[in-house]
């Protein structure tokens, strides 16, 4: 378990977090801004992912809780490259309500504490739609550097758009102050 100020990542699980991922999938919310396909999430299909998560060796993912075990979101480190020591890093908050309330920052300071510390690595990357203010401001504040863009790389909601591509290499984090 990895906590910070106001969150902590666990384990996902079915039983605990299933019924809200395939609600914030499916929900424009979180759906409008995520690099995935426009098709629907069953229940069963998020069940089967869920259940396959423990056993994939090349990533870490998350479920975010508040302090008090409310679950919220999802962090990640994904495509670990062990050799390389580089990976992809996804994080969202699921309700709109919680949004703004500091749980995306702590849980991505978190997220990074661990994929340097525990996992060795060297560099992480985040690939996000372009006109994601939100996300790229956060990522920002905690270190990441803009470096690249894939135009017109996703289909979403009608049109092709941009993907911004971001970095943060562990000396950048280091020199951030969030290590700590
Ligand atoms: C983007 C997201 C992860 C941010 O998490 P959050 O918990 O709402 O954000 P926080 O409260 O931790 O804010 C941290 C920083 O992020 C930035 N930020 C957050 N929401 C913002 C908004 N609506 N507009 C601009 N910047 C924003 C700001 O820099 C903020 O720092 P500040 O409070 O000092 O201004 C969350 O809003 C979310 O999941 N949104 C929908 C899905 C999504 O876009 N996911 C990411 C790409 S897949």
């Amino acid at each position: 378990m990895w906590e910070g100020a106001k969150i902590r990542l666990v384990p996902m699980c079915v039983e605990k977090h299933c019924d809200n991922y395939v609600e914030w999938m499916n929900g424009d919310g979180v759906g409008d801004w995520m690099i995935m396909s426009e098709l629907p999430t069953t229940w069963h299909e998020m069940k089967v992912w869920l259940e396959k998560r423990g056993s994939i060796k090349n990533e870490a993912r998350f479920a975010i809780e508040t302090l008090d075990g409310r679950h919220v979101g999802s962090a990640s480190l994904q495509q670990i490259d062990w050799f390389n020591r580089t990976a992809i890093s996804g994080l969202f908050i699921g309700p709109t309500a919680e949004r703004g309330k500091g749980y995306g920052l702590d849980a991505a300071m978190v997220r990074s504490k661990y994929a340097f510390e525990v996992l060795g690595l060297r560099m992480i990357y985040s690939e996000v739609l372009a006109d994601n203010v939100a996300i790229i401001s956060l990522l920002e504040k905690i270190g990441y550097k803009k470096c690249g863009c894939k135009p017109a790389f996703i289909w979403k909601r009608g049109e092709f758009k941009d993907v911004t591509i971001l970095a943060l290499s562990k000396e950048d984090w280091e020199s951030t102050g969030c290590a700590g």
